[in-house]
């Protein structure tokens, strides 16, 4: 039996990894953005959103949930309509894959109480929709993992084609998000439209070379390839304190570090939980020191699982 209310759950993750840019990302397991949806007698979409965070969107026309979960509803013509709750805890502009989580979960969950549903890969297209109204930009780095769970490599855009690979288990992620806002679509401008071949060739070897190392854990591979000599030197400029940050996490122990997605979040790779705890806390020490800045730092291992449903009730 189709259930008539489902919950959703849609996790942050880290994208670019340093030399992917829109390439590669990872789903970790917290934060998140959670969706209650129902079905309704009345057709179309109602949407409302609970939040403490600013700069959220209201308008159903403009937030990412309800306009992902409208193209599916336009898509598949249900015999009802959907009420949907966006319980938006994430912070917008924080380079944790906000804006996919706020999709996902919501295409999750209305996909989930639709007759014949989409296969959850089938999602990916309408959700890069919602990308592309917030960031003018419909990629994927965030949105496959978000969705998918552990490591996706985005092989291609036209056509789309994700690549799920490995993470050694032993890996710990530590992102941390310091208490201010850069928006997607301006660090997308701020850089280049083309590229040198020499800086081409360094960041494609560090991408093979960084899926390969994170696959088998070796901790070695991971340390030469998290480099980005194309964005992260531009988009430093945009987080106070990066490089001191940045600094920090390497002298903790650290097999890398760059910045989460366009940023300000800056991530960090360990080897172990007890270490990722020793490196988040002296970048959130740092992010202080240096910058004076307030920051959030989260830990945590390879989230496999991806969106998922929390609960699904039959009335
Ligand atoms: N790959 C995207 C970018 C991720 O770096 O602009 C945005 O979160």
């Amino acid at each position: 039996m189709k259930p008539k209310s489902v919950k959703t759950y849609a996790p942050a993750t880290i994208s670019n990894l340093g030399p992917g840019f829109d390439t590669l990302g990872v789903a970790i397991n917290a934060p998140g953005d959670t969706v209650v949806a129902r079905r309704r007698s009345e057709p179309g979409l109602g949407f409302s959103v609970v939040t403490t965070n600013a700069g959220v969107p209201l308008d159903i026309k403009k937030n990412v949930a309800s306009y992902v979960s409208t193209l599916l509803i336009n898509e598949k013509h249900p015999s009802f309509g959907v009420e949907m709750i966006l319980h938006k805890s994430m912070p917008v502009g924080s380079g944790l894959g906000s804006s996919a989580a706020s999709s996902v979960a919501a295409a999750v969950a209305t996909n989930a109480l639709l007759v014949k549903p989409f296969s959850k890969a089938d999602l990916l297209p309408f959700i890069l929709e919602g990308e592309r109204l917030a960031c003018g930009s419909a990629h994927a780095d965030n949105a496959a993992p978000c969705l998918l769970g552990g490591g996706c490599l985005i092989r291609s855009y036209d056509p789309l084609d994700v690549v799920p690979f490995p993470i050694d288990s032993s890996l710990v992620w530590i992102v941390v998000h310091p208490d201010t806002e850069v928006l997607t679509k301006g660090a997308r401008t701020i850089l280049p439209e083309q590229i040198p071949l020499r800086s081409a060739i360094r960041q494609w070897a560090n991408v093979a070379g960084l899926v390969m190392g994170l696959a088998e854990g070796n901790r070695d591979l991971i340390r030469r390839c998290v480099e980005d000599v194309v964005a992260e030197p531009l988009r430093a400029k945009l987080i106070p304190g990066f490089d001191d940050v940045k600094k920090a996490a390497l002298a903790a122990g650290a097999l890398g570090c760059s910045i989460s997605g366009s940023g300000p979040s800056v991530f960090a790779i360990a080897s172990s939980m007890a270490r990722a705890r020793l490196i988040g806390a002296a970048m959130t020490k740092t992010f202080r020191l240096a910058a004076n800045i307030q920051s959030t730092g989260y830990v945590s291992r390879t989230n496999v699982i991806g969106a998922r449903i929390v609960w699904r009730r039959g009335s």
